[in-house]
């Protein structure tokens, strides 16, 4: 099946994403502990992987000679990276090589490429040198110094991007803000949660079973592993020289995936604070998307250019489906945790029965407030019905809270 050459190549393990205590026997060339094992996932990195090798090399071999060791994972590249990185391992006896032909993705790839380290430290590093190499010095120290993690941080002093546009510096602040409204306990740790540059003992996450989707691996390792003290070190991500970035609008939908994921498998320690911030969050963005149904309902049905039906008629039908919009985000989104505990048809239409009546009462309460407020304290209807607005969003958030998405089953 496969030819001598092909036979450098390390052996890609296929079962579970699970990395153990100690090196696995048998994969390296004497089966022993080493100090450091850095993973460079790599996808079509053929002009930058020779490069890549030559720096990290000379670097550690600086204060680790004989102690570390490069992986390269290539997801099988239409570019033969993995053949160009097999090349350089007569040159580099510290280097080895995967070429993984049955699975993808970066997340993954780093696992796979743990899985065979014999490292007490597992380290990760992109492969088109992005990521400065002179940083790992100080992050090797800072484990060292007693760090179970330590993460290059492109938001602590010292760090940085280079030419990032406005619009993609909010795309990454973006998801990271969602990913806080998520994943307080998670994100909330760390300053740079989508930093792909990061070591972590391996006792931390020996043991665990990982299930990353797409690219943020480090979020898995803080959720699932266990990870005491973390440490940060600045620096700046580089702009590419080589070779292009692989992000699409896929890795922000498996981002996505990969929060709801870690949060509705991953317990949440810490997180019992008196008042659910986030799903607070979540519940009026769901709520804001139903004013648009809303609206857009209102038009199609009583415009005179449409339907031209009568407007409360319109408006009563238009409500109902705004409110059947917001409870299916609810129930999916929102109070999605309590939901997937009680799926049955017969739970999810008294949920939607009970979100009915409680938006019911929700929109007397706002016509009694706004009423109050604008006879009796601020005489101005826009910001009577602004306040009226808030008082019935909590009204709707707090009892929907304690009402409609509630477990209900007694274990
Ligand atoms: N094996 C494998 N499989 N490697 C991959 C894959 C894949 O599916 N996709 C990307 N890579 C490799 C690339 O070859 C590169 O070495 C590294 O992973 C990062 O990919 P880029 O496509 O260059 O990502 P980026 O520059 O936009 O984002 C990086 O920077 C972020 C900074 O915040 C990533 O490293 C992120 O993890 C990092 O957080
Ligand atoms: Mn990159």
């Amino acid at each position: 099946m496969s030819n001598s050459k092909d036979n450098l190549l390390s052996t890609v393990q296929s079962d579970i994403l699970l990395i153990s205590d100690s090196p696995p026997a048998g994969t390296g060339i004497d089966g022993e502990t080493i100090h450091f094992s850095l993973v460079i996932p790599t996808y079509k990195e053929r002009e930058n992987i020779q490069n890549v090798i030559q720096i990290l090399s000379r670097l550690l071999d600086e204060s680790l000679l004989g102690n570390y060791e490069l992986i390269v994972v290539d997801d099988d590249s239409p570019d033969r990276t993995w053949e160009v990185a097999q090349s350089l391992m007569t040159e580099y006896p510290q280097l080895r090589v995967m070429r993984r032909q049955n699975e993808r993705g970066l997340s993954s790839a780093v696992i796979r490429g743990w899985q065979i380290a014999r490292g007490n430290i597992l380290g990760v590093i992109d492969g088109d040198l992005q990521h400065p190499p002179e940083v790992l010095a100080q992050l090797l120290h800072s484990i060292e110094q007693g760090a179970d993690l330590a993460v290059a941080s492109r938001h602590v002093d010292g760090g940085g991007v280079s030419r990032w546009s406005a619009v993609r510096r909010f795309l990454s602040r973006g998801a990271q803000v969602l990913g806080l409204i998520f994943l307080p306990g998670v994100l909330g740790r760390v300053s740079d949660p989508m930093s792909g540059y990061f070591m972590v003992r391996r006792r931390c996450i020996a043991g665990v079973q990982l299930n990353p989707v797409g690219y943020k691996i480090l979020l898995e390792v803080i959720a699932r592993g266990n990870v005491a003290e973390i440490a940060e070190v600045g620096y700046v991500f580089c702009e590419r020289k080589q070779g292009e970035s692989k992000v699409t609008w896929k890795q922000y939908v498996e981002y996505l995936h990969h929060l709801l994921r870690l949060r509705l498998t991953t317990k949440q320690v810490g997180q019992k604070s008196a008042f659910p911030i986030g799903r607070f969050l979540r519940f009026g963005l769901v709520g804001l998307s139903g004013v648009f149904v809303d609206m857009a309902i209102l038009y199609l049905l009583s415009d005179p250019s449409t339907l031209a039906l009568p407007l409360t008629r319109s408006k009563i039908i238009a409500s109902e489906i705004a409110i059947f919009n917001n409870f299916l985000w609810n129930d999916a989104w929102t109070f999605a945790d309590v939901a997937m505990q009680q799926q049955e048809w017969h739970h999810r239409a008294k949920r939607f029965l009970k979100f009915n009546l409680v938006c019911l009462a929700g929109l007397v309460i706002n016509v009694v407030v706004l009423n109050l407020v604008f006879n009796f304290v601020i005489p101005n209807r826009y910001i009577a019905n602004l306040i009226a607005i808030a008082v019935a969003t909590v009204w709707n958030f707090w009892v929907n809270l304690k009402l409609s998405w509630r477990v209900t089953d007694v274990k």
